[in-house]
């Protein structure tokens, strides 16, 4: 949204197009702008299936007048990811409540009750015409404005009127050729942040929140199933909004000292990716907040009151740069990651690990480290690569610790409606920390009462705000849809974590100080890790290219890193992979395991190596013909075998070394196939959805 600031079309759908750009790593499968026409009162909507280069191309190739100049005017963009209805440019947002584009939204979550409500507006005459949940939200504008004729309406009451009739996770923005150049966003369990920029220094560095009083829902009681019940004669009842009281009337304008409005831009979006480049200052919406910006102002309603939340909203200052999410010299962002990790680690311990002293200080968690020391279970919970630094940090988070760690995948976690209790604490590592999953896991332990802690890398993310405490792992943006700094990354803040929980058991200091010189010593060997880069392309083309499966065998410290390798394996070269561990082999593996059956075995040197051994023996006994991932200095293995060759860490830091081959491989697999390594199809970098 611009005001008294001048920007010709072309300006305004550059914008849009490059913030979705920035957003793609978050997955999507088709992409949508809508912006204002040449006529007060028209909507002009452009969507595309595919990639947002293609919407660029139809947007470029259409015969708009791209000089055209606004000094006040609102636009709005999506990147779709299909739940509801196939990827095809009727269901790619944004969604309109009629041919006439009255309303137009772009959603990000599920409306649950969009069948409900479809079916009562279609009664009630309302043409569809996508699969969409997200239209039946448009419609129902339509619908609550037509039956409004008489009573003007602001866009807010309207949306607070829609937003109370819907069940599920959302963050919209709804724009509408009723009120030109104003926009309203809402959220409900998806994020959403709202950058501002002005050439002025900012009036004030928050936002204060309208606290409105409880409204009925219009047209249903508490007592009907359908949230927009229909009335006895099968029809929905005229909406009332009458009800709607202020209570705090303060909200901020972004208004110059001497009351005149400024020039002044806003940027709303679901992740901070895509504003950073027009503005570094940012405020989060909580869920059930309704922001509103019209005339060069914003103001943030509650959706009703809640003497829980916060009635100011502040405006953060951003600290990623652009650069930082760029790909620089680097083919993709995945490959610029993998290389980033010898720095990322660095970051990681930042501040936090002192090599003099050998003392872990993590800020984050000060207030709660006796709380912690005290509890009867830790139980660690995420999704997909996080869960697996849980599975690979457990083992020294039980020994350090001398606690009870379970660790839990979030969906099943859910499902099994786990016992959680008061005195357990529940620890959320997401990197987003906005997967869907992970987020439920962690409000069902809230309410049961359980210390939360989180650990993220996304600052300002749901998780960092609604746990308890927690630990940034401060990997910088990951972007690459398959995870690699984050893992390490989130690997070490695990174990930063097991060491200071265990800085008082003096048992235990010679184990913490190998641990931390170990930590010291890793990012020059990953840096040589990286330089067996070319060995690894070598593999890649030679045996495993035109494999159809992968078998990835180890144990103990080692099993979370075939877990994730054969992860990283199957996301991105769409090979089968499977990660094993070693000593299950007798139990079912071996069936599978003959001369032609690509293996890797990971066989560093730590106590379980004996049993590794004799692993390799089963396989090679099979006509196996394993690759060995071994440490440098290794010299007892056939000199016959292939080997990729790691140096020597502490035991539990040794998969930090170890996942990097794999991440490599799987790097080079893809690139192979001519996959798109960033953008893997059918998956999404945040999955902010069950
Ligand atoms: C998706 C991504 C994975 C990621 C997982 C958990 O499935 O494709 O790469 O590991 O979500 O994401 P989180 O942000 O919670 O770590």
């Amino acid at each position: 949204c611009n005001f008294l600031v001048e920007k010709d079309r072309r300006a305004i759908c550059d914008i849009l197009v490059n913030a979705l750009q920035r957003l793609e790593y978050r997955g999507y499968d088709s992409a949508g702008i809508g912006i204002d026409g040449d006529h007060e009162g028209e909507v002009l909507l452009f969507k595309q299936v595919g990639k947002v280069a293609a919407l660029r191309q139809l947007i470029d190739s259409s015969n708009v007048d791209f000089t055209k100049t606004f000094f006040a005017q609102c636009s709005i963009a999506h990147t779709r990811w299909a739940t509801h209805g196939q990827p095809s440019p009727i269901n790619c947002h944004p969604l309109r409540s009629d041919k006439n584009n009255e309303f137009i939204v772009v959603h990000n979550g599920i409306v649950t009750n969009s069948p409900e409500l479809r079916q009562v507006l279609q009664k009630r005459g309302y043409v569809f015409e996508s699969e969409t949940d997200t239209e039946a939200v448009a419609v129902l504008c339509k619908y609550i404005w037509d039956s409004q004729p008489s009573q003007r309406l602001t866009f807010t009451t309207l949306v607070k009127a829609v937003i109370k009739e819907l069940e599920g996770s959302f963050a919209f923005v709804f724009k509408s050729i009723h009120f030109p150049n104003e926009v309203v966003t809402a959220r409900r369990g998806s994020p959403l942040l709202i950058g501002v920029k002005t050439d002025k220094k900012l009036k004030v560095d928050f936002v204060d929140v309208e606290l409105t009083q409880d409204q009925e829902k219009f047209g249903s009681t508490a007592a009907t199933a359908t949230p927009v019940a229909p009335t006895a004669n099968g029809m929905l009842a005229p909406p009332t909004m009458a009800q709607s009281k202020i209570e705090r009337q303060q909200s901020r304008a972004f208004l110059s000292d001497d009351g005149m409005p400024q020039p002044i831009e806003f940027f709303i979006a679901s992740d901070a990716s895509a504003v950073i480049e027009h503005t570094k200052r940012v405020l989060y919406l909580e869920d059930d907040d309704i922001a509103h910006i019209a005339e060069g102002e914003l103001h943030i309603h509650r959706l009703r009151r809640d003497d829980n939340i916060s009635a100011v909203r502040a405006i953060e200052t951003l600290e990623i740069e652009l650069a930082e999410i760029m790909k620089g010299k680097f083919d993709h962002f995945m490959q610029k990651e993998i290389y980033e990790q010898p720095e990322s680690v660095v970051n990681t311990m930042r501040g936090r690990v002192n090599f003099d002293t050998r003392k872990i200080t993590l800020g984050g968690l000060r207030s709660y480290l006796n709380v912690i020391r005290r509890c009867r279970r830790i139980v660690f919970c995420a999704c997909g690569t996080s869960y697996h630094s849980c599975i690979a940090t457990r083992a020294i988070f039980e020994e350090l610790t001398e606690i009870p760690v379970s660790v839990e995948l979030a969906s099943d976690f859910l499902d099994r409606k786990t016992p959680i209790f008061r005195d357990d604490v529940c620890v959320f590592v997401s990197q987003s920390g906005e997967t869907a999953d992970t987020i439920l896991a962690m409000r069902y332990c809230l309410e049961r009462g359980a210390l939360c802690v989180g650990v993220v890398n996304t600052v300002g993310s749901t998780i960092s705000r609604e746990s308890h405490c927690g630990i940034h792992i401060n990997a910088g943006p990951e972007i690459g849809v398959a995870s690699t700094k984050a893992y390490t990354s989130q690997y070490i803040a695990l174990i930063m974590m097991a060491i200071q929980l265990s800085e008082d058991r003096i048992s235990l200091t010679q184990r913490r100080n190998q641990i931390i010189d170990g930590l010291h010593e890793l990012p020059g060997q990953i840096q040589k890790v990286l330089a067996s880069d070319h060995l690894l392309q070598v593999f890649a083309k030679e045996t495993l290219a035109n494999s159809r499966s992968l078998l990835i065998m180890g144990r103990g410290f080692q099993y979370a890193t075939c877990l994730e390798g054969a992860l990283k394996i199957k996301e991105i070269s769409y090979m089968h992979s499977e990660g094993i561990l070693a000593g299950e082999l007798k139990h079912g593996p071996l069936a599978l395991i003959d001369e032609n059956m690509p293996v890797i075995i990971i066989m560093t040197r730590d106590s379980l190596y004996p049993k590794v051994q004799s692993a390799l023996a089963q396989v090679t006994a099979r006509k196996g013909q394993p690759i060995i991932i071994c440490n440098d200095d290794d010299d007892s293995i056939n000199p016959k075998m292939k080997t990729i060759r790691v140096p020597r860490t502490v035991d539990c830091l040794q998969g930090l070394l170890n996942i990097i081959p794999l991440q490599l491989l799987s790097y080079h697999l893809a690139i192979l196939n001519g996959f798109d390594v960033d953008f893997p199809r059918n998956l999404a970098k945040s999955v902010t959805t069950e």
